[in-house]
C-alpha cells in the first residue's frame, strides 16, 4: 500500500549570493503569491522580514532548513531547502552540502538528521517540540521486551528517542514499515511504539507482529464514525488516512500511507473533493501545490510540530541554539538501526 517517499525541493535553493540579496524584497513577493491561498495578506509583512532574515541567514552560516510535511506553509513553502515525509527527510539528511542543518520538524527527526550527519551542526528551533510516540517508551522497555521475547527481532519506529533506537535491530518509518518487517525474513517481530501502525502493518503481512501500547495524540483522536458523517456531509469525498490513525479509520478508508505517500496518491489521482486524515497543516501545505482540489479540512493540530515558527528559525540560525547532541555509545548503536532501515528502502 505504501507508495515511495517522496522529497520536494522547494525553488527558493541554489540562488547565487550576491542576487538573492539584492532580490529578497521581490522575492518575498513572488512567495507570497504562491501562499496566499493558505496565509491572510494582512500577516504578511510580519512573515516577509523573519523570511528575508532567514535566507540571509542561511547564506553567512552555509545552513539548510529541513522541513517536515507538518510544518506551516510560511515554513513549508517559504524557508525550507527540503521538505518531505520522516523517510525522505532522512534520506535526504544524508546528501546535505552544508555546515549547519535545521530541523524544522520534531526533536526525533533532529536527532535523526544528527546520527546521520555527526560532523554536521544540527539546530533544533525549539528543545519542547517533543512527540507523544517517543515519549511511549524507553530503553529500558525495549531491553524488557527482549527479556520476554528471546530471539524475536525488534523494529522501531523513527518515532523514538535515540537511546530506544539504540536498543533495536533496525528502524521503520510509516513509509517503509511493511518492506521493513518482511525484509527480515523472520515470522514474529517486535514493532514499537505505535500500536496503530503496528496493527495497520499486521493487516496488510503475514508476519506476526508484537505491538506496544504508544499512540500519537493527533492521530488517535479520528474515529470511523467520524469518517462515515463526512461520506455523508460531503457526497464522494475521497478518504486518504495516515497508518498511525486507528485500524477502524484505516479500514474505512480509501488510502492509507506516509504523508508523502499521501503527497503521492494526491498527484496522481487529483480527486475533485478530498480529505486527509492527518495533522492540520498538511493539507494547508498540498492544498497550495493543488488550488483546484476541494480540501474538507477536519484535521488536528500536532501541538509539537506547532513549536517550530519562523522567528524560532531565525533565532536557531542567529544564536545556533539549540544544537542536537547524542552520547557517542548510543549514537553508533542507533546509527546502525537506521542504517539498515535505509539499505532496506
Ligand atoms: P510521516 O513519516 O508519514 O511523515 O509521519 C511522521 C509523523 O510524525 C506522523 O505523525
Ligand atoms: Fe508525534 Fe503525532 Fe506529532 Fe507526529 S503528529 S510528531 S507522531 S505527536
Amino acid at each position: 500500500m505504501a507508495l515511495p517517499s517522496e522529497v520536494l525541493r522547494v525553488d527558493n535553493r541554489g540562488e547565487e549570493p550576491q542576487r538573492a540579496r539584492r532580490a529578497v524584497a521581490p522575492h518575498a513577493r513572488d512567495l507570497y503569491a504562491k501562499v496566499s491561498h493558505a496565509i491572510p495578506a494582512i500577516e504578511w509583512p510580519i512573515y516577509a522580514a523573519d523570511i528575508d532574515a532567514i535566507m540571509t541567514l542561511k547564506r553567512t552560516r552555509n545552513a539548510v532548513v529541513l522541513a517536515h510535511n507538518y510544518q506551516t506553509p510560511e515554513i513549508f513553502h517559504c524557508v525550507s531547502d527540503i521538505v518531505g515525509d520522516s523517510l525522505a527527510l532522512a534520506r535526504e539528511a544524508m546528501n546535505v552540502d552544508a555546515d549547519v542543518i535545521v530541523l524544522a520538524g520534531v526533536h526525533f527527526m533532529a536527532e535523526t538528521a544528527k546520527l546521520l550527519n555527526p560532523d554536521k551542526t544540527v539546530l533544533i528551533p525549539d528543545l519542547g517540540a517533543g512527540c507523544s510516540l517517543a515519549e511511549s517508551i524507553t530503553p529500558e522497555d525495549v531491553r524488557r521486551l527482549r527479556r520476554t521475547y528471546p530471539g524475536v527481532p525488534v523494529v522501531t519506529y523513527v518515532n523514538t528517542s535515540a537511546a530506544v533506537k539504540a536498543e533495536s535491530d533496525i528502524c521503520c518509518t510509516s513509509g517503509n514499515a511493511k518492506a521493513v518487517v518482511e525484509s527480515l525474513g523472520v515470522d514474529r517481530v517486535i514493532m514499537l511504539p505505535d500500536e496503530f501502525l503496528a496493527r495497520n502493518i499486521a493487516a496488510q503481512t503475514k508476519v506476526k507482529i508484537i505491538n506496544w501500547s504508544g499512540h500519537c495524540e493527533v492521530h488517535e483522536l479520528f474515529t470511523a464514525a467520524e469518517v462515515r458523517e463526512l461520506r455523508e456531509d460531503y457526497p464522494g469525498v475521497v478518504v486518504l488516512a495516515h497508518p498511525e490513525c486507528p485500524p477502524e479509520v484505516v479500514a474505512e478508508a480509501d488510502f492509507s500511507g506516509s504523508t508523502a505517500a499521501m503527497q503521492a496518491y494526491v498527484a496522481r489521482h487529483r480527486p475533485a473533493r478530498l480529505v486527509l486524515l492527518t495533522e492540520c497543516s498538511m493539507s494547508d501545505n498540498v492544498a497550495v501545490q493543488y488550488p483546484e482540489l476541494e480540501f474538507v479540512r477536519p484535521c488536528n493540530l500536532c501541538p509539537h510540530m506547532k513549536k517550530i515558527t519562523l522567528g524560532n528559525i531565525r533565532r536557531a540560525l542567529e544564536t545556533m541554539h539549540h544544537e542536537v547532541r547524542i552520547d557517542p555509545a548510543i549514537a553508533a548503536r542507533a546509527r546502525v538501526a537506521v542504517e539498515r532501515m535505509l539499505a532496506v528502502s
